[in-house]
C-alpha cells in the first residue's frame, strides 16, 4: 500500500515549513507549495530520502495556476490524504486606509485559495482512507486588533470554509475531517514583520513544535472535538474550542 500523501501549502517557509516536516516525520510523503523555488528546494534536501516530495511552485493569487495544484499532486502521486492550507499573508493597514488591493488580495490568497484547493482535492480526500482538510486561522478571527481588518475578515471566513467543509462531508457521507487553527504568536517571518518593535508579553510565545503536535493531534486522528470548528491556540500550553475563554485569555496575556 502507497504512504499517505499531504499537499501543504506555503511551505517554503515558518508553519508551513514546520508542518511539512512533521508530516514527512510520521510517513507521509509531500507536495509542498508557495512562489520560493529556492527554499522549497532546500526544503526538499532537508527531508532527503526521508519521504516523496513534490515541489509546486504556485502563486496563489491566482485562481487558475491554484486550481492546477491538486490535479498535478493526485497525478504524481495517484491519491491525496490530507490538505494543508497554511499560506497566508498580512498587510497591516486600519480600515479606513485599507486599499482595495490590498483587501482582494489578502482574501485571494487567504481565503479564495484555500477554497479553490478544497474544491479540487474534495474527490481525492473523499476517496483516502481518511481524508483531512485543515486551515491555517489566527486570533485575529475574534480579536482584530487594529490595522488587522483585512486579515481578520480572511480568518474569519476561512473557518467558516472549515465549517462547510465538515458540514457538506457529513450530508454527502465523505468521511473529510475539517479542521482551523485558530493561532496567536507563533515565531516566523510574518510574525516579526507584524510586530516590529512591540514585545510579546510573557508566555504568549507558542512554540512552533507546541503549534506542530497540535496540528498533528488534528491530522491523526486526536482531536474530534474540534472537527468543524476554530481550536484558539491563544498561548504557550493554552488552547481552548470557546471563543469567550479564548478572548478573555488574549485580555489577561495583553492585559487589554
Ligand atoms: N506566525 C504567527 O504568529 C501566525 C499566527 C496566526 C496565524 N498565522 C498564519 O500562519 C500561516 C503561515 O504564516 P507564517 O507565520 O508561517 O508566515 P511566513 O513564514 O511568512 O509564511 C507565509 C507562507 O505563505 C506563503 N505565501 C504567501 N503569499 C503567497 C502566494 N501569493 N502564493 C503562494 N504562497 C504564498 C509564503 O511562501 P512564498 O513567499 O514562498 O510564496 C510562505 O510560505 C498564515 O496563514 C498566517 O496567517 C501565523
Amino acid at each position: 500500500m502507497s504512504r499517505p500523501v499531504a499537499l501543504v501549502t506555503g511551505a517554503s517557509s515558518g508553519v508551513g515549513r514546520a508542518c511539512a516536516l512533521g508530516l514527512a516525520e510520521r510517513g507521509f510523503d509531500l507536495a509542498v507549495a508557495a512562489r520560493r523555488s529556492d527554499e522549497l528546494d532546500a526544503l526538499a534536501r532537508q527531508l532527503g530520502d526521508s519521504c516523496r516530495v513534490m515541489i509546486r511552485c504556485v502563486d496563489l493569487h491566482d485562481p487558475e495556476e491554484t486550481a492546477r495544484v491538486v490535479p498535478e499532486v493526485v497525478d504524481e502521486f495517484g491519491r491525496l490524504d490530507v490538505l494543508l492550507n497554511i499560506a497566508g499573508i498580512f498587510d497591516i493597514a486600519p480600515l479606513h486606509e485599507m486599499s482595495l488591493g490590498s483587501l482582494q488580495r489578502t482574501l485571494a490568497i487567504n481565503t479564495i485559495a484555500p477554497a479553490i484547493l478544497v474544491r479540487e482535492a474534495w474527490a481525492a480526500l473523499a476517496a483516502a482512507p481518511r481524508g483531512v482538510v485543515l486551515n491555517m486561522s489566527s486570533l485575529a478571527s475574534i480579536d482584530p486588533f487594529p490595522g488587522a481588518g483585512a486579515y481578520g475578515i480572511s480568518k474569519s471566513a476561512i473557518e467558516g470554509l472549515t465549517r462547510s467543509v465538515h458540514v457538506e462531508s457529513l450530508a454527502a457521507e465523505a468521511g473529510i475531517e475539517a479542521y482551523s487553527l485558530a493561532a496567536g504568536c507563533i515565531d516566523t517571518p510574518m510574525l516579526r514583520s507584524v510586530l516590529g518593535d512591540i514585545e510579546l508579553p510573557a508566555g504568549a510565545e507558542i512554540p512552533m513544535d507546541q503549534f506542530v503536535g497540535i496540528a498533528m493531534d488534528c491530522i491523526e486522528g486526536r482531536r474530534p472535538e474540534a472537527r468543524g470548528l476554530p481550536l484558539f491556540v491563544v498561548r504557550d500550553g493554552f488552547a481552548t474550542l470557546d471563543s469567550e475563554e479564548a478572548l478573555e485569555a488574549i485580555r489577561v496575556l495583553w492585559k487589554a
